[in-house]
């Protein structure tokens, strides 16, 4: 798979993608981060610009586009600078895989890579929160090494918060 933010000559596999999410009767598009609710041409400068500096919302982020050869299959929010109050609201990774890619291995596939970035950015847990219903999220979680610490009502669903540790705790002894 790979991985990149989105441009502005993407529109048209977006625009696909997104009535692809309608015609399966799903009216919210995960990880995009309000790409609906805006000009397309404000979202694509928004995402890029957030990728290097922070947002009041969400921090610094990734909104990457993930593909598998050329076919747009989900899109992967990788939000890697959040105040600690804002993870535990938001969570710090979010993903979403297209209605005709699903039950492939792409989300277990996409949140694997988003805990290298999160390594990488010396982040030493991740924090992920889901519906208790969402059995595909929770596995693709599971799968990944998530461990659940909290779970509560929020919406008036019950939502699990997990917790995927990225790093170990070393010390140091003296001899
Ligand atoms: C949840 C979602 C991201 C899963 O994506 P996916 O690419 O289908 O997930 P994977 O193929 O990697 O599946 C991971 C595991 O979950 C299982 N799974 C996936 N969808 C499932 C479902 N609807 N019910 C039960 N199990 C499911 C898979 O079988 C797999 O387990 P296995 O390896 O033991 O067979 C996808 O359904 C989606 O985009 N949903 C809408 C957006 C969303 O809910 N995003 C997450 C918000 S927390």
């Amino acid at each position: 798979m790979n991985y990149r933010l989105p441009a502005l000559e993407d529109y048209e596999i977006l625009k696909e993608y997104v009535i692809e999410h309608y015609s399966n009767h799903e009216r919210s598009i995960s990880a995009s981060l309000g790409m609906t609710n805006m000009k397309y041409e404000d979202w694509v400068e928004k995402v890029n610009r957030n990728s290097e500096k922070a947002d009041d919302e969400w921090g610094r982020y990734y909104l990457y586009l993930a593909f598998d050869k050329d076919k747009l299959v989900g899109l992967l929010n990788i939000r890697y600078d959040l105040s600690d109050n804002l993870k535990e609201l938001y969570g710090d990774i979010g993903y979403g895989v297209r209605p005709s890619e699903r039950r492939k291995g792409y989300a277990t596939k996409m949140l694997e890579y988003a805990l290298q970035v999160c390594k990488e950015k010396n982040m030493k847990e991740a924090i992920l929160g889901c519906y208790e219903n969402n059995y595909g999220s929770n596995k693709t979680i599971i799968k990944n090494g998530g461990i659940l610490y909290r779970t509560s009502y929020d919406e008036k669903k019950l939502s699990d918060e997990w917790t995927i540790k990225l790093k170990n705790n070393y010390y140091k002894i003296k001899l």
